[in-house]
């Protein structure tokens, strides 16, 4: 079993191991953007999803999380587990067996609270970290898309469907769209979130976007929801969820509020929006059909324990 000591002698001399703790939020966000750069040319990911991520039901800093600092104390790597498991190794710091060492860790912790598997999402184009999961009996489980909408010019926005109207998103609009976008990702999500963990991913992260975040309503009543945020370190748009209540499908309201939210982030002077979506959800179609092309895919592996 990799025990802490034997986590740390594996690990090259003068790197040291440890949990993290709020204040590392920062190191940890810079070593994700640099990992992310080094792979898409971009960094897609926010302070604000490493401090939700890292305040997750369940997660325990102490015992579910682990940095490597390297000799001179520069964040080298960094792990946490909690059902899924994410594993990040600087770019100048591969090669030192780091990503091996977490990912050993990981597995045990996770069998240490009888967890009966382990998951964890990878960039097919990060053939490493691809070759190493497989090397360690992981299996691929589920495709993960990034999909991007290119705007030459202000995108034409289709007419709602009879009795429907859209609007940007306003303050007091929080719980109905927790509620509409979490009864429709029950269809497919492992574990529904609770209020106050859905808000720390979406409308209380420093990036959210209500002005291009758009809202369907039927008689009065929520029933689709675009959530978009401003990703500080691209000039594109993201849409971080979709989402129509089940008996207002397949009239086009997706694709309406999608093409609402791009005008808006269009002209607000953004030639690009990007979304993610994965083979469970179904709606791959709908996004390629609403002019939406793949920028990557990843893959979500995983290994039964
Ligand atoms: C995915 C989801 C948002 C789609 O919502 P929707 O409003 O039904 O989507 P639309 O009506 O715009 O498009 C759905 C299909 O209906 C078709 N459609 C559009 N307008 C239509 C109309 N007037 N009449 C009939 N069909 C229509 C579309 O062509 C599309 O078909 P396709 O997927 O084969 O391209 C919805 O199913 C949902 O909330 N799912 C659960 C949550 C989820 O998975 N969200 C996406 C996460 S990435």
């Amino acid at each position: 079993m990799t025990s802490l000591s034997d986590l740390v002698s594996a690990l090259p001399p003068g790197y040291r191991v440890r949990s993290a703790t709020a204040d590392d939020l920062g190191d940890i966000h810079r070593l994700v953007a640099a990992c992310e750069r080094e792979l898409f040319g971009l960094s897609r990911t926010d302070l604000g999803r490493i401090a939700a991520d890292f305040a997750r039901p369940g997660l325990v800093p102490e015992s579910d999380t682990r940095l490597i600092h390297d000799r001179t104390g520069q964040l080298a790597a960094r792990a946490w587990v909690n059902r899924r498991c994410e594993v990040h190794v600087h770019p100048e710091q591969r090669g030192r067996g780091l990503g091996g060492s977490l990912l050993a860790w990981a597995e045990t912790r996770a069998r240490q609270t009888g967890a009966t598997r382990i998951v964890q999402t990878v960039p097919d184009s990060h053939t490493d970290a691809v070759a190493l999961l497989r090397s360690r009996a992981y299996e691929p489980m589920v495709t993960e898309w990034l999909l991007e909408f290119r705007m030459t010019e202000e995108p034409a926005v289709p007419e709602p469907p009879a009795g429907i109207t859209v609007r940007p998103f306003r303050a007091g609009d929080e719980h109905d769209t927790h509620q509409l976008v979490q009864d429709a990702f029950d269809e497919w999500q492992q574990r529904r979130m609770g209020y106050e963990e859905w808000a720390r991913h979406t409308v209380e992260r420093p990036t959210f976007a209500p002005s291009t975040s758009t809202l369907a309503f039927a008689d009065g009543q929520l029933v689709g929801a675009v959530i978009s945020l401003n990703l500080p370190d691209t000039d594109e748009g993201y849409v971080e969820q979709v989402a129509v209540r089940r008996d207002h499908r397949n009239r086009g309201i997706a694709r309406l509020l999608l093409l609402s939210a791009f005008r808006a982030h269009h002209q607000r002077g953004r030639r690009t929006c990007t979304l993610g979506t994965h083979s469970d959800t179904g709606a791959l179609n709908l996004y390629l059909r609403a002019g939406m092309t793949v920028r990557y895919s990843s893959t979500v592996f995983r290994k039964d324990l």
